[in-house]
C-alpha cells in the first residue's frame, strides 16, 4: 500500500515537473522573442542600472523554483487539486498559437509606448468614457494595448502576463488561492460568500471554482471586455457571479461576504484611492472575515529582488508602481480595522491575510 501510494506520488511529480516546465519554456520562450523585438533598456533619457542596483539573476531564479516547489507541495497537502493546464493541453492548442501570435504581433506598439513614455492615449479611445472610468484608469498599464477597455487587450491579457512571468503567474495566484482555501475550510463552502476584487479576465476565478465548485464567488471588475471574459470563464458555475464596478465604491450592501480577496490590484491604483478601497472592503466584508491581497513584492520583501522590482517600472508604463513599492498597508489597514495575519512569498508576489476585527 505505501509502496504503491509512494509510486503514486512519484508520477504525479513527474505530471507536475513536465507540465509546468512545458509552460515554463513556451512562455520564456515568447519573453525572450519579445525582448529581442524590443530595444534594450539602454535608450537617452533611459536610468542606467549600476552593478550595485542590478537585478540579482540567481535571487530570481531562486525565488523561482521555491515557488513551484510550494506550489507542489499545497497540492500534496490537499490544498488544492494538481493544476489544470488549459493552456498546454492539444484542444487548447491552436487558441494558445493565436494568442502567441497577437502577443508577439502587438510587442512593437508596446515597445514604441514604451520608448515614447506614452501610456495614455487610452484617454482619446472610443470606448474611454469619461463619466464612467475615472482619468488615473483610462492609461495603458504594462504598456498593453487600449489599456483595460478593448476585447482584444482581455484576449491576451492572460498570455502577456504569462510570457512576461515566464510561466509562473498561474502558480502565483494559486498562491493566494492557498490562503483562501484555508479560510473557506473554516465553514461550509456552499454557505461561503467570497469577492474577487478586480477579478479581471476570471482566471482566478476558475482555478478557485475548479477546487471549491460549489462556492458562493462574486468577481467584481471595472472592465467590461474583462468582466465578459470572466463571465465566459466561470460559466460552467451557475451560482457565480461577475459585476461591474468600482473597487473604492462597491455595489453591494454592508457585511455582505466571509472573504475578499485582490490579486495584482493596488500597485495598479494611485496611492489616494488605495485607502478608499480598503474602507470599502471593510465595509462589505463581515465582522471576522478575511481580505487576501496579493500582489507584487514590495521593497524588503526580498533584498536579493529589490533591484528586479526597481527595474520593472521602466520596461512597462507602471503609472503607480513606483509609489507603491514603499507605501506601508499596515497603516490603512489598521485604520480600516483589519490586523495581520499570515504572510507569504511567492516568488515576486506577497501574499497577505488580514482580519477584520470582530
Ligand atoms: C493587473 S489586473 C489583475 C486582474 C486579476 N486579478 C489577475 O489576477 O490577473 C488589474 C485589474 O484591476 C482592474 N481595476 C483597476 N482599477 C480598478 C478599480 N478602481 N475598480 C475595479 N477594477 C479595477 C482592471 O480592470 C484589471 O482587470
Amino acid at each position: 500500500m505505501g509502496v504503491l501510494k509512494d509510486a503514486m506520488k512519484t508520477a504525479g511529480r513527474a505530471r507536475y515537473t513536465a507540465a509546468q516546465g512545458l509552460r515554463a519554456a513556451w512562455y520564456g520562450g515568447q519573453y525572450a522573442l519579445a525582448r529581442r523585438r524590443s530595444a534594450g533598456f539602454n535608450r537617452p533619457g533611459e536610468p542606467v542600472f549600476k552593478p550595485a542596483n542590478a537585478p540579482d539573476t540567481k535571487a530570481l531564479r531562486t525565488a523561482y523554483f521555491d515557488l513551484f516547489r510550494q506550489d507542489r507541495a499545497n497540492v500534496e497537502g490537499g490544498l488544492y487539486p494538481d493544476p489544470v493546464v488549459t493552456d498546454m493541453r492539444l484542444r487548447d492548442l491552436p487558441k494558445s498559437i493565436r494568442r502567441a501570435q497577437a502577443f508577439l504581433s502587438d510587442v512593437s506598439d508596446v515597445d514604441r509606448r514604451r520608448l515614447d513614455r506614452n501610456g495614455t492615449e487610452v484617454r482619446t479611445h472610443e470606448a474611454a468614457d469619461p463619466k464612467r472610468f475615472p482619468t488615473y484608469y483610462r492609461q495603458n498599464f504594462h504598456y498593453q494595448t487600449d489599456g483595460w477597455l478593448s476585447e482584444g487587450s482581455a484576449e491576451i491579457y492572460d498570455h502577456q502576463v504569462e510570457a512576461l512571468f515566464t510561466g509562473a503567474a498561474d502558480a502565483m495566484r494559486r498562491a493566494a488561492l492557498a490562503e483562501l482555501v484555508r479560510e473557506v475550510r473554516r465553514g461550509d463552502q456552499r454557505e461561503t460568500h467570497v469577492l474577487d476584487l478586480a477579478c479581471g479576465t476570471g482566471r482566478f476565478m476558475a482555478q478557485t471554482l475548479r477546487t471549491m465548485p460549489r462556492l458562493n464567488l462574486t468577481g467584481l471588475d471595472l472592465s467590461p471586455p474583462y468582466a465578459g471574459a470572466a463571465r465566459a470563464a466561470v460559466r460552467r458555475w451557475p451560482q457565480v457571479e461577475v459585476v461591474e464596478g468600482l473597487a473604492e465604491q462597491l455595489p453591494f450592501e454592508d457585511a455582505r461576504f466571509d472573504h475578499l480577496i485582490s490579486i495584482y490590484l493596488f500597485h495598479e491604483l494611485p496611492p489616494r484611492v488605495r485607502p478608499k478601497v480598503i474602507a470599502e472592503a471593510a465595509r462589505v466584508l463581515k465582522p471576522g472575515g478575511s481580505f487576501i491581497i496579493a500582489d507584487s513584492l514590495q521593497f524588503g520583501d526580498d533584498a536579493g529582488l529589490d533591484g528586479f522590482l526597481e527595474y520593472f517600472p521602466e520596461g512597462f508604463h507602471e503609472p503607480y508602481y513606483k509609489g507603491y513599492l514603499k507605501w506601508k498597508f499596515d497603516p490603512h489597514m489598521a485604520a480600516a480595522g483589519f490586523t495581520s495575519e499570515r504572510l507569504n512569498l511567492a516568488f515576486l508576489t506577497k501574499v497577505r491575510v488580514w482580519r477584520k476585527q470582530g
